[in-house]
């Protein structure tokens, strides 16, 4: 797509990359896919800066790089707010559109954050799943884990999308497929439409349905580890859990079993 042009200048330490494609998923939720600045560098699980050039000043919100490293193009998933100071505009790109994304990524959900283990469980709710979506595409993770358990609750059946459509095509990926192959459990339910699943994730591995479920062993500090992203009342009731687990958090300058990671909201 051509790049259409700017009515306000580019501010300093920020790329101006183009829209190449974008997905409505709900009223609520869509994904995006922008090009690749030659110099950006990223873990896979960290947040970028987003806004648009429609102002002096522009509005910028956290995002979570939801594409792998590996990737020449850098894809986010996004909520949509109608009165949200970006995504209420942000909701309206169209191919061609210029995108604003600070040059700096940061984040703690990154592999170097946990201790070597054996399963890991990335836990999200709604857009949580964005930096998953990147570390299930990265080779370092199979490297790292022998198998991955994602899961993704949404309040309807239309938000799960996403999340399937990303593990159904991991395994016909010609750089990672074979990698991923039978590694990568999706488990996700809903809690406000009714569909197969149903809850909270907490609820379901507090009654133990999800192990029962899944037909695996209990989680174990010894042998896993657990990445969490979602909303702030998720984020709160996830790590209670997993530290009433014997989970402790860890970051990159001492890493540990679990970490957690703000979704973007709004
Ligand atoms: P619920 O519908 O019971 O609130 P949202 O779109 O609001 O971020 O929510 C995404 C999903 O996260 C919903 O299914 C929601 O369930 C769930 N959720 C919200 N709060 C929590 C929490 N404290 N613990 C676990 N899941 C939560």
């Amino acid at each position: 797509a051509e790049a259409k042009p700017l009515q306000f200048p580019i501010p300093a330490n920020v790329y101006a990359e183009t829209v190449v494609s974008v997905k409505h998923y709900t009223d609520r939720l869509f994904s995006f896919r922008i090009t690749r600045p030659q110099s950006l560098r990223f873990r896979s699980g960290e947040f970028v800066m987003i806004g648009l050039p429609n102002a002096e000043k522009p509005v910028y919100r956290a995002y979570s790089v939801a594409s792998p490293s590996w990737d020449d193009e850098v894809e986010f998933f996004s909520i949509k707010v109608p009165d949200g100071p970006l995504t209420s505009e942000l909701q309206k790109i169209v191919p061609g559109d210029t995108v604003l994304m600070r040059q700096k990524s940061t984040g703690t959900l990154v592999l170097d954050a946990l201790t070597p283990g054996k399963r890991l469980f990335m836990i999200s709710t709604g857009t949580g799943i964005a930096p998953f979506a990147s570390l299930l595409r990265d080779p370092d993770t199979y490297e790292r884990y022998e198998h991955v358990f994602l899961t993704h609750t949404c309040r309807d059946v239309a938000e799960l999308t996403y999340g399937q459509e990303l593990v159904a095509n991991l395994e016909s990926d010609p750089l990672i497929g074979e990698l991923t192959h039978g590694r990568v459990t999706l488990y996700n339910s809903t809690t406000r439409e009714e569909s197969e699943r149903m809850g909270r994730i907490t609820a379901l591995i507090s009654s133990g349905k999800f192990y029962s479920d899944l037909g695996i062993d209990k989680l174990d500090p010894e042998t896993d580890r657990i990445m969490i992203c979602g909303s702030m009342h998720m984020l709160k009731d996830v790590k209670e859990l997993a530290e009433s687990l014997g989970f402790v958090e860890g970051s990159l300058n001492e890493p540990g079993s679990f970490v957690v990671e703000r979704a973007f909201v709004g």
